[in-house]
């Protein structure tokens, strides 16, 4: 499958706001895959996709979780469910057969340690795109950060998500929680 084709097939499974979001992404992800030195091909590919999943009906996607090898945290959690899901659907539905590709969708919306520079340019990417205007403030700060030091913006994406998430008293994924402990570590050295 083409370039093309797999823009078709996206656009006609997401809403028109989730598109054009995944569009942004994708652009800003290459950006940054330019920038720090991973594969922008792929980048292009992860930001396009990492949400192929996310407008998909919960009936659907709740049997599909089951498939992904998603931890039981995730599994009680519907809105994380788009992203392993989402990586599990790359090769029947988009041919996309890639270690990288499918470990940046599947990790996008749960975050882990150690995350690859590819995973955490879309991790990173999702969360700053120019067209999440309701925060334009931070956002724009925080893409600034992105091309000078990006795990000092994985921080702060990060902690914003976990301070959101305290804020509306919401569970914390143990992905952030590591991915806050990894990076204040490695900072501070
Ligand atoms: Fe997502
Ligand atoms: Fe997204």
């Amino acid at each position: 499958m083409n370039y093309e084709e797999m823009d078709r097939k996206l656009k006609s499974r997401l809403k028109p706001e989730r598109y054009s979001h995944s569009k942004s992404v994708e652009k800003l992800a290459v950006e940054l895959a330019e920038k720090w030195g991973a594969d922008a091909k792929k980048a292009r590919l992860a930001g396009l996709l990492h949400d192929n999943a996310k407008n998909m009906d919960k009936e659907k996607s709740g049997i599909l979780i089951e498939k992904t090898g998603a931890d039981e945290s995730v599994k009680q959690s519907p809105t994380l469910w788009h992203g392993p899901v989402g990586a599990y659907l790359l090769k029947g539905d988009y041919g996309i057969d890639d270690e990288e590709i499918f470990d940046a969708v599947f990790y996008h919306t749960i975050g882990k340690k150690n995350m690859s520079l590819l995973t955490k340019i879309i991790y990173i990417a999702d969360a700053i795109e120019p067209e999440r205007d309701e925060y334009a403030d931070w956002t724009s700060a925080c893409r600034e950060k992105a091309f000078k030091n990006l795990d000092a913006a994985l921080l702060e994406v990060t902690d914003r998500t976990i301070n959101s998430l305290v804020k509306r008293g919401l569970k914390i994924n143990f992905g952030c929680i590591d991915i806050h402990n990894e990076v204040i570590g490695k900072l501070r050295k």
